[in-house]
């Protein structure tokens, strides 16, 4: 793959106010970048490849995957397990480093093993990658041999000298801390994953997976539009809700971990207090927080959970909630106060669209706030110690 030479990374702010906008103004040239990088089309028949650097063979022997990863990683990790059991039909597991290290799963045959790190430094994912590939090479059936893939954007870092199949997600470097275009970037790495598996396990008929292919295809420009359109509003919202004390993110299936990551920026940057739940869930628990003064925000992607979502949004309206929906305008969306409208969509494809206004909004807040936003306080963009 080509990475962005240093020389080409534009280091400066250019005319952004802060690092962390400039980044996720990036993203529409992330998602170029990696579909030159990583799709290519096949001219005997037209059709499309994902370009990983590692063999066929190296696939067809999986059976199960583990993924482990801290923080935003892990969010970028969720969604991936999402696909590769939904769309590529590859039973999935996700660990937060810390906790894999400690109470690791019991060792199964013809598992592939995924870091996401994008630093590549992190410790507790580095030691739990090392674990795994002790525990696995200290076994003699080669059933249980170490199959590792990394996903990073440095490979020139720890976890690139532990395991040798990189995905570099080739994001450019990311000055703030709060993670942004590498998540998103970590995210298309996942769509490549998962079309990569459902091709060679043939889980999906080729139609399917050009559908995918097509809409991974069609995002800069889609992208570019959110940007333009929410920047403004989002700064708008921001002007009303700065001041909140709490906020509850509600997102479904793969939106879930949307939900978390929306919540995660809002805390890092603006330390408002924020959760993100599967919307289902609310019922039991987070309902009673809501009142007038604990507003929610929604994720009503367009899909087989759409009215479910809906009707749990209803359930806070009921409690005086102010509902800010991310989701196109369609039926059921009038429910929202506020409606940070996202391009109608394949669902498989929604958390690459939905990220970017929730990134805006909490971008926003912080600033509103008068926040050091590209250095949040007690936050290190990459945490080497356990
Ligand atoms: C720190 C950063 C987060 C990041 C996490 C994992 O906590 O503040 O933004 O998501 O580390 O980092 P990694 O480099 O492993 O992706």
């Amino acid at each position: 793959p080509i990475s962005l030479k240093v020389s080409e990374q534009i280091m400066d702010k250019m005319n952004f106010k802060h690092y962390m906008l400039k980044e996720i103004y990036d993203q529409p040239q992330t998602a170029k970048n990696w579909l030159e990088n990583y799709l290519i089309k096949n001219l005997d028949n037209g059709q499309y490849q994902i370009k990983y650097p590692f063999d066929t063979e190296f696939f067809e022997s999986i059976e199960r995957i583990e993924i482990i990863a801290c923080g935003t990683s892990k969010h970028a990790a969720m969604v991936g397990s999402f696909l590769l059991e939904q769309f590529s039909g590859i039973p999935t597991n996700v660990f937060y480093a810390s906790e894999f290290r400690y109470s690791p799963p019991p060792l199964l045959p013809n598992t592939l093993t995924i870091g996401v790190t994008q630093s590549g430094e992190t410790a507790d994912t580095i030691a739990a990658i090392d674990m795994e590939i002790k525990r696995r090479s200290s076994i003699e059936d080669k059933k249980f041999k170490p199959n590792l893939i990394a996903i990073t954007n440095r490979k020139e870092s720890s976890i690139g000298r532990q395991v040798s199949n990189i995905i570099d997600i080739c994001a450019g470097i990311e000055v703030g801390v709060a993670a942004t275009k590498t998540f998103f970037a970590q995210l298309l790495s996942f769509y490549g994953l998962a079309i990569k598996f459902a091709q060679i396990k043939g889980n999906q008929s080729p139609d399917e997976i050009g559908k995918l292919i097509n809409e991974l295809i069609k995002l800069p420009p889609l992208l570019e539009d959110l940007l333009h359109k929410h920047n403004k509003s989002s700064e708008k919202l921001a002007h009303d809700f700065f001041n909140i004390k709490d906020v509850i993110f509600l997102g479904r299936g793969i939106n879930y971990p949307i939900a978390l990551e929306g919540a995660l920026k809002l805390k890092e940057i603006s330390y408002i207090h924020a959760a993100g739940y599967p919307a289902g869930e609310m019922k039991h628990g987070p309902i009673a927080l809501l009142d007038k003064k604990v507003p929610v925000i929604s994720i009503a992607s367009p899909g087989e959970v759409f009215d479910k979502v809906i009707s749990n949004a209803q359930e806070a309206k009921a409690r005086d909630s102010y509902l800010i929906g991310i989701a196109p305008e369609c039926n059921g969306t009038e429910i929202f106060d506020y409606l940070m409208k996202v391009p109608s969509s394949n669902e498989l494809i929604s958390p690459l669209l939905n990220i970017l206004p929730l990134q805006l909004l909490s971008y926003h807040i912080a600033a509103h706030r008068g926040l050091d936003v590209d250095q949040p306080r007690n936050l290190a963009k990459s945490v080497t110690v356990e």
